[in-house]
């Protein structure tokens, strides 16, 4: 029996990829900050896990001194561990490159005989974005590594959708563009497969999105839909953004580094390839009724 660890367990896709490695026959080695966390339910729905995992390795990948023995007796190593939500005295050089940087050194040292590794769809049209070039420097190390790897690339999760909603119950939802830009977002479940899938195959490049191609026009129409609201949408002219963005990189290009992503994302055509089964109206109406997404265990 093979032995995965999952670096970034506890959040959205790590909890997938844990439960889906576990089902297709590997021992989960599950690394995390927090061991309660896999206990409960995530932000996103995302279901508790601890049913699903053999091992948990408590640490934090910013902290080498927490890091000893991470790789020892590991076979695969699948890392969704990354900077998601902003931390104060984090960046994501520290956390999406250099904390992946030293999972990936541990892993050669241990013989890990493959690194599967989530970063971002497309990311030569978002380079501007400090989120994409720390995600990117890390997938030039794991090239370079001489490890056999794969790096999937993803364009949206369900997960993010859910802020939509939060917008929607508001009344009134802002946006730069036209709406006109084309995205599909996946159910980390249905991700899950994609990434396991990839520890199997000989694929080292995948791109991929969910099985519903919306415009972000559509989208937000989803959203007010499962709050029950009438949808009330002001679209920005894109230049107001790009202006913004401009000011910002003169006077706080730090915070450019972060706002890019977003006004990049609404200038290019999201739409990957599709995958998995999952719709966004069902994960949308599970959030707005509270109803579980955790499976039995
Ligand atoms: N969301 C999207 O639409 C999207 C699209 C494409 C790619 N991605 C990328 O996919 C990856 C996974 O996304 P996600 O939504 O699953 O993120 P998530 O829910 O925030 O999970 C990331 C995990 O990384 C862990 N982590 C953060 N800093 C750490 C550290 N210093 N040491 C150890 N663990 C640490 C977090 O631990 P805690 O639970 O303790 O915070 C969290 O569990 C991210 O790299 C993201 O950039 C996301």
């Amino acid at each position: 029996m093979k032995t995965v660890l999952v670096a970034g367990a506890a959040g959205y896709l790590g909890r997938y990829a844990a439960m889906e490695f576990r089902k297709r026959g590997y021992r989960v080695r599950a690394f995390v900050r927090d061991a309660e966390k896999l206990k409960l339910p995530g932000p996103g729905h995302e279901p508790a896990i601890s049913g699903f995992v053999d091992e948990v390795f408590t640490g934090d990948a910013t902290r080498p001194e927490t890091l000893a023995g991470l790789c020892d007796d590991i076979d695969i190593v699948f890392s969704s561990m990354g900077l998601a939500r902003t931390e104060r005295q984090l960046t994501w050089e520290d956390v999406d490159h250099q904390g992946n940087r030293r999972i990936l050194e541990l892993a050669k040292k241990a013989k890990v005989g493959k690194f599967v590794y989530v970063s971002v769809f497309r990311p030569e049209e978002m380079m501007e974005s400090d989120v994409v070039r720390a995600h990117e420097r890390f997938v030039g190390d794991l090239k370079a590594s001489g490890i056999e790897y794969a790096v999937i690339r993803p364009n949206a999760y369900f997960s993010d959708m859910a802020q939509f909603l939060k917008i929607a119950r508001s009344g009134h939802m802002f946006w730069l563009g036209d709406g006109e830009c084309r995205i599909n977002p996946i159910h980390g479940e249905d991700l899950a497969r994609v990434c396991v899938t990839a520890v199997e195959g000989s694929i080292r490049e995948i791109d991929v999105g969910g099985p519903e191609m919306f415009t972000f026009r559509s989208l937000f129409e989803l959203a007010f839909e499962a709050v029950g609201k009438v949808p009330k949408i002001t679209f920005l002219p894109l230049w107001i953004g790009e202006a913004a963005l401009g000011l910002l990189r003169i006077f706080n290009p730090k915070l450019a580094g972060a706002a890019a992503f977003f006004v990049l994302v609404n200038k290019m055509d999201n739409g990957a390839p599709a995958y998995g089964s999952r719709r966004l109206i069902d994960y949308f109406r599970e959030m707005t009724t509270g109803t579980s997404d955790n499976p039995k265990q």
